[in-house]
């Protein structure tokens, strides 16, 4: 007996049983290609904001997406191209990264943050943090479980949440608060929530967590037994001689917290797709269970440029806050000077502002937040491209966010434009 009649689901090779009338009978209706859970999220924000690119003539300042407009530096492009000439770097990479590279990461960790971590258990090497927070929610929390999202955020949390098919609880960011969560509206979801998302330094806003808000934040996850996730991804683009901290670097905290972080933003690698997770074991197989069962982890060239990026990491992160640094100061006095006061960050390259008086009147567009009518009337008139801050959650309405993802003279001809425009309708 041949395979195919062992199994009745599969089609005899051999023969062409067809029964003549299914060819004539009229075809089933196509099937909805979308699986539903995807009826779960909304449009993604910087897709909307690209398709709103494409459909604009002519040339415009794009301060849009977080993208960096700099190439890594060519040191690391260098270390890329030895790792190339490495016969071991074209087979698939093993899942949770090569073993120099999470060394490579725990031994950042000791120098930056002072916290040890076992590169076998407590590290792991992804395709970007961006891959790495969505695994690490599908790995955790499905249906029954609670997730702790801060609003305004960076979409991936609420997103992923929403396709695991776990519960999204809301932590309102306000700006009375430094856009930190309310350490009681925390104590009252806590029995709630499975895992807390947090991001600082923070997308959108620019906030900075200090370690007394990681201690308390610790503190509740052990009382209540919930688990930290931090995405930590700008701790090194700070401009005040307060360094981010680590949420590790809180005593306990491998008990209960994963910490991400990305070579995107510090070296402008945000095309490669390297990142890294960072601290509890449990958390980290629970990630990597779903990363098995998914892609085969970065591309073992770009893990070796990687690490000599981390090795160098001093000299080269200090090269890249000097760049925006740079840009904030001249973004932030030049909007000051065109009437539109923007507070400068403390770190990120992003500059997150309450929108000024209206300029315009709305046009009935009311399935539009005011920002999002902002953001089209910025396109329109000045040709500069903003992500409007209700596209980050309902908390974030009201807000504009630019990313400082261009160079000086860009930024200025975008913020006189800005001034003219505001200018020309206040009159
Ligand atoms: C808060 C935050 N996390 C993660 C990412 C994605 O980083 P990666 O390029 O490492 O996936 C971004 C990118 O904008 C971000 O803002």
């Amino acid at each position: 007996m041949t395979a195919c009649h062992r199994n009745p689901d599969l089609i005899p090779c051999n023969s062409l049983r067809l029964d003549i009338s299914t060819i004539w009978a009229k075809p089933k209706p196509v099937k909805e290609p979308f699986a539903r859970r995807l009826g779960r999220i909304p449009p993604y924000l910087f897709q909307e904001l690209d398709d709103l690119k494409a459909k604009t003539k002519g040339p415009i300042i794009d301060l849009g997406e977080g993208s960096p407009d700099q190439p890594a530096s060519a040191r690391i492009t260098r270390a890329m191209v030895r790792a190339l000439a490495k016969p071991v770097n074209h087979c698939y990479p093993t899942y949770a990264g090569k073993f120099p590279a999470r060394e490579a990461v725990a031994a950042w960790y000791r120098r930056r943050f002072n916290v040890k971590l076992d590169p076998g258990t407590e590290v792991a090497m992804l395709l970007g943090s961006k891959e790495g927070v969505g695994h690490l929610i599908w790995g955790t929390c499905g249906p029954g479980d609670g997730v702790g999202v801060c609003d305004p955020n960076y979409p991936i949390y609420p997103n992923q949440t929403r396709l695991s098919g776990a519960r999204l609880v809301s932590v309102p960011l306000l700006e009375e608060n430094r856009f930190l969560p309310d350490l009681d509206h925390l104590v009252r979801i806590g029995d709630r929530i499975k895992l807390l998302c947090l991001n600082y330094p923070n997308n959108p806003t620019a906030a900075v967590a200090d370690l007394e808000f990681y201690r308390q934040v610790v503190r509740l996850a052990q009382r209540h037994g919930f688990y930290v996730l931090n995405d930590c991804v700008y701790s090194e683009l700070y401009f005040t001689r307060n360094k981010p901290p680590s949420i590790l670097q809180v005593p306990g905290a491998k008990e209960c917290c994963i910490e991400f972080h990305s070579l995107s933003k510090t070296f402008s690698m945000a095309g490669w797709r390297i990142g890294m997770a960072v601290g509890n074991s449990r958390l980290i197989q629970a990630l990597l269970r779903i990363k098995q069962n998914t892609d085969s982890g970065p591309f073992g060239a770009i893990q070796d440029a990687a690490t000599y990026a981390l090795k160098h990491s001093e000299s080269l992160a200090a090269k890249t806050r000097d760049l925006y640094r740079r840009r904030q100061n001249t973004f932030c006095s030049e909007m000051t000077r065109a009437g539109w006061r923007v507070p400068k960050p403390e770190a990120t390259f992003y500059v997150w502002a309450r929108m000024p008086e209206q300029p315009g009147k709305a046009k009935g567009r009311r399935q539009k937040t005011e920002d999002y009518r902002f953001v089209l009337e910025l396109l329109k008139n000045c040709r500069v491209v903003v992500a409007p801050g209700s596209g980050f959650g309902k908390y974030g309405k009201g807000y504009i966010r630019f990313a400082l993802v261009q160079n000086e003279n860009r930024l200025r001809q975008a913020a006189k434009r800005i001034g003219r425009w505001l200018m020309a309708n206040r009159e």
